[in-house]
């Protein structure tokens, strides 16, 4: 059986990309915390911190010892409290282009050489917040995220840099971009307001952006690649 990494796995999306995945894959479960719950069958978990390229190369080793690495889902970001721009601690803005992009530039460098192995695929977890410049359904006066926004949409461009230079050894990268989905990142008690906005009339569950991550790295999507799938509710559509 080959392997699967999912980094932020620990948590929410990536802990149910790392539940689908377990169907099929031997799944590393890369995350600075284990998760809560028993790992699934099959599935070992690596402390890695995606900041650290020491870290991100041993845990490309450690997958190894599970099979052959055939996917790679990059799941691993943070978020912070809106802030005006021009309020925005310069540290706090440092915090977050350094996990959310240059983290998956880390990922994707460590897990290249195995992914030309196998041929493998790739997906990057972005975010609407890319599409649009603001992380929520309307811009708020108390700020964009603009951090996040725009480390999200610089990820959506290495998706494509990395379509273009891995091409050729037919390894497929590819983007995901969900919505607002159940989970820690945005606090409960706007779920109703937000469910209210969205076109299919509810907030997307972790397990729907794991299908489609599961979809982009399968064989049923063998000529898809550099491509952003958006899983939103239809509340950006291009
Ligand atoms: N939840 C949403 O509404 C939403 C919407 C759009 C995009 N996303 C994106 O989906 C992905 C997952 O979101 P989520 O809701 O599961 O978030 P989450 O906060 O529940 O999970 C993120 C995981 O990443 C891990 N992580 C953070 N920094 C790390 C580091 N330096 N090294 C290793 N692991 C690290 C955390 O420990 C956590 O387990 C993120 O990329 C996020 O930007 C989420």
């Amino acid at each position: 059986m080959t392997c699967a990494i999912v980094t932020g796995g620990a948590s929410n999306i990536g802990w149910a990309i790392a539940r689908r995945f377990a169907a099929t894959h031997r799944v590393l479960i890369a995350d600075l915390h284990e998760p809560a719950a028993a790992l699934p069958q099959g599935a070992a978990f690596s402390r890695t911190d995606i900041t650290d390229p020491l870290a991100c190369a041993a845990m490309v080793d450690r997958a190894r010892t599970l099979g052959p690495i055939a996917a790679v889902v990059h799941s691993a970001a943070i978020t912070a409290p809106p802030t005006p721009i021009e309020h925005l601690p310069v540290d706090e803005w440092r915090r977050v282009v350094e996990v959310n992009l240059t983290g998956a530039f880390l990922v994707a460098r460590a897990a290249i050489p195995a992914l030309r192995e196998t041929r493998g695929a790739m997906v990057l977890v972005s975010s609407r917040a890319a599409r649009v410049g603001y992380a929520a359904l309307d811009a708020s006066p108390d700020g964009t995220k603009a951090h996040y926004c725009a480390t999200k949409a610089a990820v959506i461009s290495l998706v494509r840099s990395l379509a273009v230079e891995l091409a050729p050894a037919h390894v497929r990268v590819n983007g995901l971009a969900p919505g607002s989905i159940e989970g820690t990142m945005i606090p409960k008690e706007r779920w109703a307001t937000l469910a209210a906005r969205i076109p299919l009339g509810r907030l997307g569950r972790p397990e729907e952006i794991a299908e489609a991550a599961w979809f982009l790295c399968s064989d049923a999507a063998s000529y898809v690649t550099g491509h952003i799938l958006d899983a939103n509710g239809g509340t950006w559509m291009n």
